[in-house]
């Protein structure tokens, strides 16, 4: 046959499929996640997530210096197990195990770790939602005030960077405004911009004991039917003077990843959730599937989704088993 082109000869060999490849993952992109409890000495596995614990304080300090040793040095910390309220009061005390964490991981590791903390208010709420309710009904601009005051109290502990995952409108605005009355304009915020109303977090709500105890988080979160409005959101998110787009889910929806990737030039940052990881860690303990070849064609495809930064559970397993 006289063929002119015939794709297959850039497949040839490992060396040339390493030539034409059109994404590179790098170690430089992930950020691990950490729940953090109470107390001292804790390392409590968590069921629905393999692989997964919530550390205490101390306990985590050691954790991270073992993950450092394989590269993982940007971290995302949520904070489980305070006292919950109507009005989220203990979101943003002094003494959170949040802002205590920040605290002793920069006096241990300094520059050498990047620490970013989720703000929203669901795992300080009696009713688990990501805002204060009245008239049943979660009210947006006092949520957003609560939530502002929240990412100052990580701000003044030292964290480098605050990751708003509420979806208030505004927040992003209502939180760059006190930061910035506070000597902070220097503290990055990554958005949780375009986060959906998703099944996918059922095994983090576990994890985060966060899960609303009567209705839902569609009145909040987005609708999973909707892509236009993704690219709106990142545009309002961008606008109140955001720093990093992130979607999330992200496995469902690369399409969206992609979609945000063409609107803006800040970076974009993708979550592989908490259902994501635990469906391919239990299929693969079960021996139904291939964990390690999964786990990496889903890193590459958010990667060639458009994303810049994937948030993943896996982390830490990927660059432990050297597996890029
Ligand atoms: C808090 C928050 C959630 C996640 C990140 N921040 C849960 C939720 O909104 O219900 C989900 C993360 C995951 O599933 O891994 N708002
Ligand atoms: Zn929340």
């Amino acid at each position: 046959m006289s063929l002119l082109s015939r794709p297959r000869r850039l497949r040839k060999s490992p060396l040339v499929r390493e030539l034409v490849a059109e994404t590179r993952l790098s170690k430089d992109m992930f950020i691990y996640p950490y729940f953090i409890t109470k107390g001292n000495g804790v390392i409590q596995p968590i069921d629905a997530m393999p692989g997964i614990s919530r550390f205490s304080v101390d306990t985590l300090v050691r954790d991270v210096e073992q993950g450092l040793k394989v590269g993982i040095n940007k971290v995302l910390l949520f904070g489980v197990g305070e006292d919950k309220s109507e009005d989220a009061g203990s979101a943003h005390a002094d003494h959170t195990v949040v802002a205590d964490a920040i605290r002793l991981l920069k006096k241990n590791f300094g520059d050498d770790l990047y620490v970013i903390t989720d703000v929203c208010l669901c795992a300080y709420t009696t009713h688990g939602h990501c805002g204060v309710i009245s008239h049943d009904y979660v009210q947006n601009d006092a949520s957003v005030d609560i939530l502002a005051k929240m990412a100052l109290t990580h701000a003044r502990a030292g964290a480098d960077m605050v990751a708003p995952s509420d979806m208030m409108d505004g927040r992003v605005a209502g939180i760059r405004q006190l930061l910035d009355k506070n000597g902070f304009q220097d503290t990055p915020i990554m958005s949780y911009a375009v986060k959906f109303a998703s099944a996918y977090y059922g095994p983090f709500r576990e994890a985060a004991d966060s899960a609303p105890g009567k209705g839902d988080r569609k009145s909040y979160q987005m609708d999973f039917r909707n892509g236009r409005e993704a690219v709106r959101e990142a545009a309002l998110d961008e606008s109140e003077g955001a720093d990093i787009l992130m979607v999330k889910p992200a496995l469902a929806y690369l399409d969206v990843i992609r979609d945000v990737r063409m609107s803006t030039e800040l970076p974009v940052a993708c979550y592989n959730v908490s259902a994501e990881y635990t469906m391919v860690k239990k299929a693969a303990e079960a021996g139904l599937i291939d964990g390690q070849r999964i786990i990496m064609e889903n890193m590459h495809a958010f990667t060639r989704a458009g994303a810049d930064i994937i948030i993943t559970y896996h982390a830490r397993e990927i660059l432990e088993k050297g597996w890029m």
